[in-house]
């Protein structure tokens, strides 16, 4: 999708179909379209009126303007209640209504699509942002593998920002939003591509990709190395697999000073079959996207030599599969990690948290982090808790916790802190280990994992966020199509680029 930035106003735009925004609750119409409805002779206020349009979120109103202004058709979309106070800035309406308003408008056959969103209560550069986010996120599809592709694709959008002094603002916006979205739909990829195509190797040739595109620093360790330097944990996962394990580690050097150094880590099982604690069909079905966490940081990696926050970001994947074999660990081993810890495998099915673990104590020793942050499909306890469109949040610190909390909250990504309960963390003892990677006291699952990896992390401020539930959708979404979503990846790229103070 071509994007551009013109400083017309919607009644000089030129483009196949209009999009123009309208808040709810009888909010009057921005000034540009008032102007546009008196130059087609108050077509819009009519058609409005006679549906009954109340700008309700998502609703839509489609007319064509009859060759009165250079536009052929106008699709009027609908914004919500104008929300007063807390969350005046909030973006997220405009981002949905873009989606929702592009997609309609490219399957009514539109190549061209304008879209002017009210100025109201949203500055420049966030409006143009949101609106590139929802129109690139909102039309992303995954058809490579499809003999018959549908043909209506969306070329050019025009972001429209009819005032001139709010124009370098609005490009700035155009800019970050396609940054940050060309990042989500890395991660969607990835993770839609099936598992006998992304496999350690293939995540660890990608990172190749992205870092030789723009002069990243990138370490590949195999599975000896990985053994040599002590991360028996991570290693005994990987140890019933045919496919080699690759523990990732890109390396993001600002220009200037560096304001912190930041660890981003995620989760890169490429399949999880439980191993020897084999799953169940069902449970086994969707276990490609166990790599979410690692795809969300490939995205970030992507992006952040485009965005250049002055911050060094660190990004750890430790892929492998989770197979079952005659090498394949067993219930009852002993591992040990980096940091020295010994691990009894009380269940080879939760193993993103000893893979993670020997990751962050590869930060800590290797990297040392100002803070680390992991994204996680960790526990299906997560999405018992709170469902498929809420991410869950641990951290050890309340103000990294609180900025990361924010930075979602800009995303329009949601988010949820659930309590380290430090009483829990009796249920992780062993009587032959320092841990068990299971609890033997029921509940609460999302915690125990957060717990145990808490362990790895030497008191350096860390936050951990539990994507099981959030990184794949079986139904269509606001923002985008049944499969992958690319979760994390946008708020970590909020945070990283203005959440830091
Ligand atoms: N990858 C799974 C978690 C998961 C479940 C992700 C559902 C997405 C959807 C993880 O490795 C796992 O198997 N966790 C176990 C842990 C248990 C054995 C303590 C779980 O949640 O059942
Ligand atoms: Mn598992
Ligand atoms: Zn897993």
């Amino acid at each position: 999708m071509e994007l551009a930035l013109e400083t017309r106003s919607p009644s000089e735009a030129r483009a196949e179909v209009l999009v123009l925004g309208q808040y709810g609750d009888g909010a009057r119409p921005a000034p540009e379209i008032a102007a546009l409805d008196r130059a087609l002779g108050g077509l819009i206020s009519r058609v409005l009126k006679s549906e009954k349009f109340e700008g309700k979120p998502g609703q839509i109103s489609y007319f064509h303007t009859g060759g009165a202004v250079p536009a052929e058709r106008v699709l009027v979309v609908g914004l919500g209640p104008l929300k007063r106070g807390a969350r005046t800035r909030d973006a997220e309406p405009v981002r949905r209504a873009t989606a929702a308003a592009v997609r309609r408008a490219r399957d009514l056959g539109a190549a061209s699509i304008a879209v002017f969103m009210p100025a109201t209560a949203l500055p420049a550069r966030e409006r143009a942002q949101a609106i590139v986010e929802g129109a690139v996120l909102g039309t992303y599809r995954f058809d490579k593998y499809l003999k018959e592709k549908n043909g209506k694709v969306v070329r050019t959008l025009t972001v429209l920002e009819p005032d001139r002094r709010s124009a370098a603002a609005a490009r700035d916006g155009v800019r970050i939003g396609r940054i940050a979205a060309e990042a989500t739909c890395l991660a969607r990829d990835l993770v839609n591509e099936p598992a006998n195509v992304v496999t350690p190797t293939f995540l660890a040739r990608r990172a190749a990709e992205i870092a030789d595109e723009s002069g990243l620093t990138l370490r590949v360790l195999d599975r000896a190395e990985c053994a040599k330097m002590g991360m028996g944990a991570y290693v005994g996962v990987a140890q019933g697999s045919e496919e080699p394990p690759k523990f990732i580690h890109l390396t993001y050097t600002p220009k200037g000073r560096a304001r912190r150094r930041v660890v981003v880590i995620g989760k890169g099982i490429t399949f999880d079959s439980g191993g020897l604690d084999l799953k169940t069909a069902d449970g086994m079905l969707r276990m490609k996207d166990d790599m979410s966490g690692a795809a969300a940081v490939l995205g970030i990696f992507q992006a952040l030599p485009r965005l250049k926050p002055p911050v060094e970001v660190h990004g750890l994947i430790a892929a492998t599969e989770n197979m079952p074999s005659g090498t394949a660990q067993r219930p009852g081993d002993i591992v040990r990690a980096m940091n020295g810890l010994t691990i009894e495998i009380g269940n080879t099915d939760a193993e993103g948290r000893l893979t993670l673990a020997d990751a962050l104590a590869y930060a800590v020793e290797h990297i040392k982090p100002d803070e680390m942050i992991d994204m996680a499909t960790l526990t299906g306890a997560v999405v018992i808790a709170l469902g498929q469109g809420v991410s869950g949040m641990m951290a050890s610190d309340d103000g990294l916790a609180a900025r990361v909390l924010a930075a979602a909250d800009g995303a329009g990504e949601r988010m949820w802190r659930l309590p380290l309960h430090d009483e829990y963390k009796d249920g992780l003892k062993s009587d032959v280990a320092d841990l068990n990677n299971i609890s033997s006291q029921r509940g609460a699952g999302a915690i125990v994992a957060g717990l145990f990896m808490r362990e790895f992390t030497a008191g350096v401020p860390w936050a951990h966020l539990d994507i099981a539930g959030t990184a794949f959708t079986e139904r269509d979404l606001a923002l985008g199509p049944k499969g992958a979503t690319g979760v994390g990846v946008r708020t970590l790229l909020t945070y990283l680029s203005n959440g830091l103070r």
